[in-house]
């Protein structure tokens, strides 16, 4: 959450209950013109009246959301409950010099992974061959061939919202031919179409990275490249939840390929108490 946003929050909730304790504010996400916000318990009664006074302190926002349950099923879907201006849920977001059309009801979009999507297009080379896995509306995908002149980018998605967001986001960023959108399971279609085809293979589904990664491998030209792996870790307070995932992930690695090292590895940002997402960059050599 912004700096800014965050003291507009604070004011609101200071002048409708003085008497609320701040520490149980929990936030605001701002995607396009639409903010979602997660209203603590005792206040739910007077969620259309916080709604309210967001649309009235923030001028860009045009529709308030309430977040009333996390991204769940295998399309990582959120649920959503209207608090007030126009009743949608579909907008355009920016990002990096990029326009994406999210539709919040259909399809996973997440705000928070600004810095993770510049970082892996930053380390992409020229010429390059990319699979992205898990490709949602093709954020991490786009950013990529916007700013780096890869060769291609094949973007899956088993969610067909998210396939037809895809196609569209393509053609209105302008990278038609070189972001190519394909609907259904990565795993099928890297092991009948994408065998040794790509230079780097991102796998942004905490959930299915343990159990796609032999096919992650698969993808590989000449079984060497990169693999930016995110998984989710629950780390007690004297564990170090990269060490935990880089020890659980070696082993399958072992497993899997003579020839790899984890050359980077960092927490992207914080879930829950004491729960984590955490990226392994993989060399296969
Ligand atoms: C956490 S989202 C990541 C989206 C995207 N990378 C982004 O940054 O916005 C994971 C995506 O994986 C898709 N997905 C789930 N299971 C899949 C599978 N077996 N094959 C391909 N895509 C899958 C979901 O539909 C969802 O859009």
């Amino acid at each position: 959450m912004s700096g800014h946003r965050k003291k507009i929050m604070d004011r609101i909730y200071a002048e409708l209950f003085p008497e609320f304790e701040f520490k149980k504010f929990k936030g605001i996400e701002v995607v396009g013109d639409i903010a979602i916000l997660k209203i603590p318990r005792e206040l739910e009664p007077y969620r259309f009246r916080i709604g309210e006074e967001v649309l009235k302190h923030m001028p860009s926002i045009k529709t308030v959301l309430r977040q009333l349950s996390p991204t769940s099923g295998s399309h990582r879907v959120r649920g959503f409950e209207w608090l007030a201006g126009e009743r949608k849920t579909v907008t355009f977001h920016k990002e990096h010099g990029c326009t994406f059309k999210v539709d919040l009801s259909k399809v996973y979009f997440s705000p928070r992974l600004f810095f993770e999507r510049l970082r892996i297009a930053q380390l992409t080379k020229p010429g390059e061959v990319i699979v992205n896995m898990f490709a949602g509306v093709g954020c991490f995908s786009i950013i990529i061939a916007k700013l780096k002149p890869v060769s291609k980018v094949y973007s899956i998605d088993i969610n067909p919202d998210a396939y037809k967001l895809m196609v569209e986001n393509t053609k209105l960023n302008r990278v038609e031919g070189i972001v190519i959108p394909i609907l259904g399971d990565s795993k099928s279609i890297a092991e009948e179409a994408l065998i040794g085809s790509a230079d780097r293979v991102l796998m942004p589904l905490p959930e299915l990275a343990c159990s796609y990664l032999p096919s992650a491998i698969l993808c590989l030209k000449d079984s060497r490249g990169w693999i930016h792996y995110y998984d989710f870790v629950k780390a007690s307070s004297n564990e170090d939840p990269v060490k935990k995932l880089s020890e659980k992930v070696s082993k399958l690695l072992d497993t899997l390929t003579p020839h790899w090292s984890i050359e980077n590895s960092k927490v992207v940002r914080t879930i829950a108490s004491r729960t984590y997402q955490v990226v392994l960059d993989i060399h296969i050599s």
